[in-house]
């Protein structure tokens, strides 16, 4: 009933060690981090076209300021106002799959502030929470998870994922996702390149754009199952690779910020000179986020907005 793509944190250090793998006296400029071209094969299937609504459920502690990040970031997709580089123009990227232009419409957000179904979640749980938003429209309802919560998944194979699951038995599919706050139990795979990683190559992390480690690694991750869920709602839109574990349009790019990256080295990206904070992003309100490069399929490579 239920597929799932997940978000390959995996990803991430697979190249690590592909870069560690290769000689000591390799130039690090020969290990980049993707082949050229790169190919997402479109699989025949349906996409989520038009205007597509999403809609928020909160689960467990947010602080106000922590919800307005996400918040901002899903509102500054269709913004016109921000100066370039703007996340809207990073969602432009998507206009260039099949179906054309997308517009985001932040739709229904809801509470569950006191952890209904505990602080272990297993995915069916995640699947019924994603159902308090409804089943119905052109929509994709995300789970976000509060830094306390554990879910099957989370932290082990992946810092999110999207999936569908039928209304009912005979019911229309609809889409949803979580992503869960990654700060205290992986900012290491989840919260990359704000925190350091785990594996492979140690660079200094950077200053995240908004303050919050754990909130600006979500927007990363958000953007990333978003794009997947968009392009790849039900398991046979754009990937490459297997449909169990695809590489989709961000998945496929993972690592890349600003050109020039490679392993462990996220590329050049805008440094906010008062805080130092890094971003490549401008969004409403005079918000900064770091997204994460988009396979772009009229140039068949990872688009960096700087
Ligand atoms: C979304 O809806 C608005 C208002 O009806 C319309 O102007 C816009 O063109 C739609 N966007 C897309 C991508 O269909």
């Amino acid at each position: 009933m239920a597929s799932s793509s997940s978000l390959p944190l995996a990803a991430v250090f697979l190249f690590c060690y592909a870069f560690a793998a290769s000689s000591a006296a390799t130039p690090r400029f020969l290990s980049l981090v993707q082949p050229t071209p790169l190919v997402l094969n479109y699989h025949k299937g349906p996409l989520l076209n038009g205007n597509i609504t999403v809609n928020l459920l909160w689960y467990g502690t947010f602080s106000p300021a922590q919800r307005s990040v996400i918040s901002d970031f899903f509102l500054s997709l269709g913004a016109s106002s921000p100066p370039s580089p703007s996340v809207s123009s990073w969602w432009r990227t998507i206009g260039s799959y099949r179906g054309g232009p997308r517009d985001v419409v932040l739709g229904r957000q809801a509470f569950d502030s006191k952890y209904g179904l505990g602080k272990s979640l297993t995915s069916t749980q995640v699947r019924r929470l994603a159902r308090r938003l409804g089943t119905g429209g052109n929509a994709v309802n995300f789970v976000l998870t509060a830094a306390d919560v554990s879910i099957e998944e989370f932290c082990m194979s992946s810092c999110g994922s999207h999936e569908y699951a039928r209304a009912g038995r005979r019911g229309a599919r609809f889409v949803y996702a979580w992503v869960g706050n990654p700060v205290s139990q992986c900012p290491g795979q989840c919260a990359w390149p704000f925190h350091k990683p785990i594996y492979g190559p140690q660079g200094p992390p950077l200053v995240a754009p908004n303050g919050d480690i754990g909130v600006d690694g979500m927007v990363i991750n958000i953007a990333t199952v978003l794009a997947g869920a968009v392009t790849n709602p039900f398991d046979s839109g754009y990937y490459q690779g297997s449909a169990e574990a695809p590489l989709e349009a961000v998945s496929a790019c993972t690592g890349i910020f600003g050109k020039g990256a490679f392993p462990g080295n996220p590329g050049a990206v805008l440094l906010e000179k008062t805080t130092g904070a890094s971003y490549n992003a401008n969004g409403v309100s005079g918000r900064r986020f770091l997204l994460p490069a988009m396979w772009d399929p009229t140039t068949l490579a990872c688009k960096t907005l700087v």
